[in-house]
């Protein structure tokens, strides 16, 4: 195995060097014939290509919990200053055998609202007190052991990434919990995540082979979503979600699974999130299956420097959102997420798309940095670097009015 430097050093980042690839097409089926129409997608050839997701990438679907209950923990009715309701609620998971998990959502609802609103739902990296800029919501994300970044002083840290006042004002509800209250992001998470509703040893090689902390954190967003559902103030209809980064592939994958969600947001995810594997342009799978094992169902790592024979590519996972609203959201100086990458898995689930009589951009219409597609299968391409900013949000409010209004 090589080391992690020189793991690095083959990163490529070189446009004439990306290999001759061929995409796979979600369309082609085991037999070698192509799928013919919407209903041969929907009943067939989908179930097909989410269960070899399952099985070579981000693990197996995990069923609800015998019992959920949400527990209001604080509700302020004045907001950022009056804007909006704010919700602090327990999501609390038991099992039959006793076992339970529980993880804190933070809610704002806009106050101007005579009817219930969409929303939107995402993950967020260093606890719900670092998306708000107001100093009193609760401090999360503790599940992650050992980790001195989650304290008060990093509330409102990221506050720019969510916009929560820009959102409300637009009429939507914003959702976030802390991914660590799910499965904590470490190699070592697997006892302190929610596997062990399911599991006596979730940090064993039979459990680790099957399921990923992506899987986890994606079913933490559909449970979320059960809990937005018993929400009177919400029309759990009309839901997107979100995530940037590692949160993006996941809200990906909770928009392959969870068909309940109608528009998808992915920002700047890249290798396995968006981003295609084959073009092996910025991170590559031996770099992530290395670094990010617990990401990954164990077996996924034999991909690692052989992307040319993965018998998909991320294309397939976009088109699994079809026939719902998908957004993929790059950054021109991300290279480490591959831009062209990101953009082209879009172009390319255009032909899942054209089976429900709508399309995706073409390949060739790759935007300067600031352009934008806007469509079913909608892109755009930030000036600047990997994050999330009140430009990226400006095209997905534009999206939300226009799919989920
Ligand atoms: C690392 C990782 C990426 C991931 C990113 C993030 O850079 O290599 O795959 O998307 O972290 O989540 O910020």
């Amino acid at each position: 195995m090589r080391s992690r430097e020189e793991m690095l050093q083959a990163v490529n980042y070189d446009e004439s060097k990306v290999p001759q690839y061929v995409i796979p097409s979600p369309l082609q089926k085991a037999d070698g014939s192509t799928v013919r129409d919407a209903a041969e997608w929907v009943n067939f050839q989908r179930p097909r290509i989410l269960e070899l997701f399952r099985r070579e990438v981000y693990g197996a679907s995990l069923p609800r919990p015998d019992s959920c209950s949400f527990q209001l923990l604080s509700c302020k009715s004045d907001a950022y200053m009056g804007l909006a309701t704010r919700k602090e609620i327990r999501l609390r998971f038991e099992m039959a055998d006793g076992k339970t998990h529980s993880a804190e959502m933070l809610l704002y609802l806009p106050n101007q609202a005579t009817a219930p609103v969409p929303v939107f739902l995402g993950l967020c990296f260093k606890g719900n007190h670092v998306t708000s800029s107001e100093k009193d919501v609760r401090i999360t994300g503790q599940n992650y052991p050992g980790n001195q970044d989650l304290g008060e002083d990093k509330r409102g840290l990221q506050a720019e990434r969510w916009q929560f006042p820009e959102v409300l004002k637009r009429g939507y509800a914003a959702a976030t919990l802390c991914y660590h209250d799910f499965f904590p992001d470490h190699v070592d998470g697997w006892q302190r995540s929610a596997l062990s509703l399911f599991y006596a040893q979730p940090d064993s090689p039979e459990v680790r082979a099957k399921h990923t902390a992506i899987g986890v954190w994606a079913w933490g967003l559909s449970r979320a979503l059960d809990c937005l559902e018993a929400e009177p103030g919400i029309d759990a209809r009309r839901v997107a979600v979100h995530g940037h980064s590692r949160l993006g592939k996941t809200a990906l994958w909770a928009g392959a699974q969870d068909p309940r969600f109608r528009l998808v947001i992915s920002n700047d995810s890249g290798c396995c999130g968006a981003a295609l594997s084959k073009r092996y342009f910025g991170e590559n799978l031996e770099v992530i299956v290395n670094v990010f094992p617990h990401w990954f169902v164990t077996s996924f790592a034999q991909y690692a420097r052989r992307e040319a024979e993965l018998p998909f590519d991320q294309n397939f996972l976009i088109s699994l959102q079809a026939p719902r609203a998908v957004c993929i959201a790059s950054a021109s100086e991300d290279l480490w997420a591959d831009p062209r990458g990101e953009f082209l898995s879009g172009a390319y689930a255009g032909e899942v798309y054209r089976l429900f009589g709508a399309d995706s951009y073409s390949p060739t219409q790759m935007p300067a940095p600031g352009g934008r597609l806007s469509g079913l299968v909608s892109y755009h391409l930030r000036a600047g670097k990997h994050d999330q900013t009140g430009e990226d949000w400006q095209h997905y409010l534009e999206l939300a009015d226009r799919f989920l209004k």
